[in-house]
């Protein structure tokens, strides 16, 4: 029987949201920003923390694989591209976690291509332990050992997303 244990909660979340958020308007002050959320496992991370900030945000949303089976194949494959510009935007990427560093790597070199006026990464997680990649993201929710954790976006086999918190599976 499969047990979830949770690893970080819904208050805990929302508190590190607020102190993201607070962040991000103070060093974006004045500025609007483009939010690029990775499909699927960043949906709930991109909109709990726009909600929480007063710049003008606008979104585009990209898709790319790179896990199957829960194991991370090397390989990273753009699935959905985005569809308007961000050529002179102030760019951050939201991401779920960042494990490898092989899909920031990836879409970091891609995106800047398409000349942003700045690019960074927020990340509700990061696993260090993981990478391999030489990404590092420029803000930081949390960060975990190296455990595989669902909820809050994140799935097992697509299971699991709508948890409001980050767990992991006890078997
Ligand atoms: P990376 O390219 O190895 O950094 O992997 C990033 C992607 O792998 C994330 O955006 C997730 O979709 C997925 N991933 C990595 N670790 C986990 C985990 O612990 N749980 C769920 N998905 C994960």
């Amino acid at each position: 029987m499969r047990k979830i244990k949770v690893l970080i909660n819904e208050e805990q979340i929302n508190k590190r949201l607020d102190e993201l958020a607070k962040q991000l308007m103070e060093e974006y002050k004045g500025k609007d920003l483009m939010f690029l959320c990775i499909l699927k496992g960043s949906a709930f991370f991109t909109v709990e923390l726009a909600k929480r900030i007063k710049n003008n945000i606008q979104f585009e949303f990209i898709e790319v694989s790179s896990y199957e089976n829960n194991e991370s194949t090397g390989k990273v494959k753009l699935n959905k591209d985005i569809t308007g510009s961000i050529e002179g935007k102030n760019v951050i990427i939201i991401e779920d976690i960042v494990d490898t560093g092989r899909t920031l790597s990836f879409l970091k070199e891609y995106l800047l291509q398409k000349n942003p006026e700045s690019l960074k990464i927020c990340a509700l997680l990061d696993k260090p332990s993981r990478r391999i990649a030489a990404v590092e993201a420029d803000y930081v929710g949390f960060t975990i050992e190296n455990k595989f954790v669902i909820g809050y976006g994140l799935d097992d086999e697509q299971n699991y997303r709508n948890l409001n918190y980050i767990g992991y599976v006890e078997e």
